[in-house]
């Protein structure tokens, strides 16, 4: 069996630049609770737990004192005016990336709308249009792009995470439907590498492996990728997920990892991988 785990498979660097942080808020004793998971990956919110980081769905949730943490993927500024209103102290994580996004669209100028291409129901979508200075329009595909009531004039950004094709696809209606547009590439060079190391991977593998947080939405883009070029392509968020008889001993097996699934779940799944293939 050979084994070949992506270079750019696991945490990036807004991602890792939150988990350490939470940690070291953990080794300082800090009470602490963060607005939503910190990342996408189970496993790695309960290994914080344990440390005694907590997790809260609303600002309402902490305890007097109790400093709230902001995830990676940002949030609206009518939820840090909540969190200000309560008087509790606040660590900001969201990624640059993203914050740079936010500031996009709260400058959009006067008249021209706001298009996020993304999903309307992800937590970074959500904080990019609660940031926007004008309204805002969601569209998740290209169908969505042709049906949807567009403005005349846009500022046009997209989800960090979204597939390079899904952007170029959504862009292409745009065009052709707002006279007006002002686009900017926001999709995040993390995940376009991971993308295409992916691809890449998964079409010369037998077996492809890709590990992370079934709720994460960049881990379920990176399996659809992967399944389009390799058959047996496997999505699992713990080794434990993979099953004997899933790999041979004369199997190429390409590993890769959503941006939310930390370097020690990565070795584990890659003993296992080693262990059920007899290698
Ligand atoms: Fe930031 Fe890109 Fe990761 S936007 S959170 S570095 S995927």
């Amino acid at each position: 069996m050979k084994l070949i785990v992506g270079q750019h498979a696991g945490f990036c660097y807004g991602v890792r630049r939150a988990v350490e942080r939470a940690s070291e808020c953990a080794a300082e004793k800090l009470p602490c609770a963060t607005l939503g998971p910190i990342i996408h990956n189970p496993q790695e919110v309960e290994r914080l737990a344990r440390e005694g980081i907590r997790c809260i769905t609303t600002p309402e949730e902490a305890y007097p004192g109790e400093t709230v943490m902001i995830r990676s993927h940002g949030v609206s500024p009518t939820l840090i005016r909540r969190i200000e209103a309560l008087g509790l102290p606040m660590i900001d994580l969201t990624c640059p990336h993203v914050a740079y996004i936010q500031q996009l669209v709260s400058k959009a100028e006067d008249g021209r709308s706001v298009v996020i291409i993304g999903e309307a129901d992800h937590p970074e979508v959500q904080g990019i249009a609660g940031w926007a200075s004008a309204p805002v329009v969601v569209l998740a595909t290209s169908a969505e792009a042709a049906s949807a009531a567009l403005p005349a004039r846009a500022l046009v950004v997209a989800q960090t995470t979204l597939r390079e094709e899904t952007f170029e696809s959504v862009l292409e209606v745009l065009r052709s439907r707002i006279p007006d547009l002002q686009v900017f590439r926001t999709i995040c060079a993390a995940t376009g590498q991971r993308q295409r190391e992916a691809e890449q991977l998964s079409a010369k593998a037998d077996v492809t492996v890709v590990v992370g947080g079934h709720n994460s939405s960049n881990t379920r883009k990176l399996y659809e990728t992967c399944r389009q070029r390799c058959k047996r392509t496997y999505l699992i968020e713990t080794p434990e997920h993979l099953t004997g008889g899933s790999i041979g001993k004369d199997d190429v097996v390409a590993v890769t990892a959503g941006a939310s699934t930390p370097q020690w779940l990565l070795e584990r799944v890659c003993r296992r991988i080693r262990e059920i293939s007899g290698c």
